[in-house]
């Protein structure tokens, strides 16, 4: 064993290569007490960048009332803009309606993400609609981002529980699941927002996904990791064939409209798992950990990632 890689030791049948859909400086950031000022968060992309990830969620083209620490987006944006190290890297970015999108549009975003729930009650919180008036509000955003060949993605949150109504029922997930990709959304994310999945709830979603007529390739897993089950719940997705597995670097993050979400899976603990089965991310783990500290500095606190602690951990 190489010092600060794991071994590797592969495991039949699961895929050969993942996309790490990286979204610290959106789900991370957007729950941070303080504003991270705009030019470390370029900094933070710059640096993500470098560490190999090809997918990095830039920010949110939300109401800046409704979340301040992402009000920045218009400075933001420019700032990555023309850097010959973005050429390889995708930037989505959250849009929830046609305000949203023609802001993002405007400053030349090719990926966007709207943002649904498989609850009435966080659909309230977070959007101010109902599930059903949320989906007419995507409707016209997906219809014209596809016009102009820009890549959508539809988040789903609370895929299993929800902290005011619950255990959420698998049926009701897979039918607001099937009305977001009947918009046309190229990818669908199933949020465990508030991290309380378990594999086998994992399984069976994805099972009656693909039952309902959702095939595996098009969907990405979205963990928070408030039990500690992300990573046993990513690589349950990973026997089922999932290839795209959201993180966000040190395992910042959260959602500010529901307190009970911690930070998402770390995506050090998710390369950590990933190199050791032998599954290429493109990603340089110790590049990653040294922006993970670098960042964890600029906040004033601690990475919660145990693989960050274990490999910036000196003597
Ligand atoms: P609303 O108050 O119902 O907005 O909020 P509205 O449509 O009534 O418009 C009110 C005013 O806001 C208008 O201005 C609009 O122009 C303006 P006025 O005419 O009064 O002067 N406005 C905007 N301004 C800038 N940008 C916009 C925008 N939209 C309207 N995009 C709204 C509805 C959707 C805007 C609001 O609820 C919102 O911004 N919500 C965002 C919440 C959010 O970002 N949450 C976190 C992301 S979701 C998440 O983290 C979960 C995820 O990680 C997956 C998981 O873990 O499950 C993705
Ligand atoms: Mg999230």
């Amino acid at each position: 064993m190489t010092e600060g890689l794991p071994m590797e030791i592969p495991v039949a049948d699961l895929p050969p290569r993942i996309r790490i859909h990286e979204v610290g400086p959106r789900d991370g950031l957007q729950n941070e007490k303080a504003v991270v000022p705009t030019e470390i968060k370029a900094e933070f992309i710059r640096r993500l960048a470098g560490a190999g990830l090809s997918t990095i969620e830039a920010t949110s083209f939300v109401h800046p009332k409704w979340v301040p620490q992402l009000a920045d987006a218009e400075q933001l944006f420019p700032m990555l803009d023309g850097h010959e190290w973005l050429d390889d890297v995708a930037l989505p970015v959250l849009v929830p309606n046609a305000r949203g999108l023609d802001r993002a549009l405007a400053l030349g975003a090719r990926r966007i993400a709207v943002f649904g729930s498989a609850t009435e009650t966080f659909a309230a919180r977070n959007l101010n609609r109902t599930i059903a008036e949320s989906l007419a509000m995507f409707e016209p955003v997906v219809a014209r981002a596809r016009e102009d060949k820009i890549h959508v993605r539809g988040y789903l949150s609370m895929c299993f529980g929800d902290p005011w109504e619950g255990p959420v029922p698998v049926h009701q997930v897979v039918r607001v699941a099937k009305q977001l990709m009947d918009l046309g959304c190229d990818e669908l994310s199933l949020g465990d927002t508030i991290g309380v999945a378990t594999p086998g709830h994992v399984l069976t979603l994805l099972a009656a996904l693909n039952e309902a007529g959702v095939p595996t390739n098009t969907i990405g897993v979205h963990f928070h990791d408030t039990y500690g089950q992300a990573l046993a719940n990513t690589l349950a997705a990973l026997q089922h064939g999932v290839t795209t597995v959201d993180a966000s670097a040190g395992g910042l993050g959260g959602c500010p409209y529901a307190k009970s979400a911690t930070g998402n899976l770390a995506t050090e603990d998710l390369v950590w798992m990933l190199h050791g089965l032998g599954i290429e991310t493109g990603v340089d783990l110790g590049r990653l950990t040294a922006t993970s500290v670098w960042m964890a500095e600029q906040l004033g606190r601690p990475s919660p990632s145990r693989t960050v602690r274990a490999l910036s951990h000196k003597e």
